[in-house]
C-alpha cells in the first residue's frame, strides 16, 4: 500500500478532505496530514469539526474519531507551522501529494516556490522529486492570477483538479458530488476505486 500527503488548506470544500481521507483509509493507505489554520475555520464551519487548530496531544485521535478511522492503515497528523517536519524533505519515502481544498494562496505559493509553510514545503518537495501533486482548487471565477499560477504549475506536471463535480452519474446526494472529485483524484494517481460510476456512452 501506498503513503500521500494529505493536506487541506482553508478553501470552501471540507467535504472533499473528509471524504478523501475516507477513501485513501478505506483502500488501506497511508496518510500524512496537515491543516492550515484557515483549513481549520473551514473545517469547523462547514463540518463543524471543533478541532482546536494549534494541535497538541491527542491530535492525530481527534482526527481519527472525527473521520471514524478504520484500522489497517496509518493517520499521522503534523503541525502546518512545523516546516520540520518529516514530511517537509525528500528523504520522507511517499507516493504523492493531494492538497484538497487548495485555495487561491496556497496555489500562488508553489508556483512561486515560497514555503511559507509545511503544505507549501511538502508542494516544493513533490515538484522537485518529480513526485504526483495534486491540487483540488475551489474558487470562482477565477482571475488572472489564479489562472497563470495554474498554467505555470501544469507545465511542472502538477495535476489541477478543480473540484468541479459532473453530473452524467446522476448524483443523489452531495457525498455522490463530492465523490466524484474524490475519484478523479484516485484515477490520477492510478488507485482502483468505485466512488462513482463511468460514463458508458449515450444509451
Ligand atoms: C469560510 C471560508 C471560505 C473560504 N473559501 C475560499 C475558497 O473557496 N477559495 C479560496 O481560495 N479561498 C477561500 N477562503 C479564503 C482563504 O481561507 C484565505 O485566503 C486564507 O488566507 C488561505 O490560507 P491557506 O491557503 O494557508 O489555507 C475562504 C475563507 C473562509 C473563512
Amino acid at each position: 500500500m501506498a503513503a500521500y500527503i494529505v493536506a487541506v488548506t482553508g478553501a470552501s470544500g471540507a467535504i472533499y478532505s473528509r471524504n478523501m481521507l475516507l477513501a485513501l483509509n478505506k483502500l488501506g493507505h497511508d496518510v500524512f496530514l496537515t491543516v492550515t489554520e484557515p483549513g481549520f475555520e473551514v473545517l469547523r464551519a462547514e463540518l463543524s469539526w471543533d478541532l482546536p487548530w494549534f494541535g497538541g496531544l491527542g491530535f492525530n485521535e481527534t482526527f481519527k474519531s472525527y473521520l471514524c478511522w478504520q484500522a489497517g492503515s496509518r493517520l499521522e497528523y503534523f503541525d502546518y507551522r512545523d516546516v520540520g517536519a518529516r514530511i517537509a524533505s525528500g528523504s520522507a519515502k511517499t507516493d504523492g501529494m493531494i492538497v484538497v481544498p487548495c485555495t487561491m494562496s496556497t496555489l500562488s505559493g508553489i508556483a512561486v516556490g515560497a514555503s511559507r509553510n509545511l503544505v507549501e514545503r511538502a508542494a516544493d518537495i513533490m515538484l522537485k522529486e518529480h513526485r504526483p501533486l495534486i491540487l483540488v482548487l475551489r474558487e470562482t471565477p477565477f482571475n488572472q492570477v489564479h489562472l497563470k499560477n495554474m498554467l505555470e504549475l501544469a507545465r511542472m506536471g502538477v495535476h489541477i483538479v478543480p473540484a468541479a463535480p459532473a453530473f452524467y452519474h446522476k448524483p443523489q446526494t452531495i457525498d455522490d458530488l463530492a465523490n466524484f472529485v474524490v475519484g478523479k483524484v484516485l484515477d490520477l494517481l492510478g488507485i482502483e476505486h468505485n466512488l462513482f460510476q463511468r460514463w458508458e456512452g449515450l444509451t
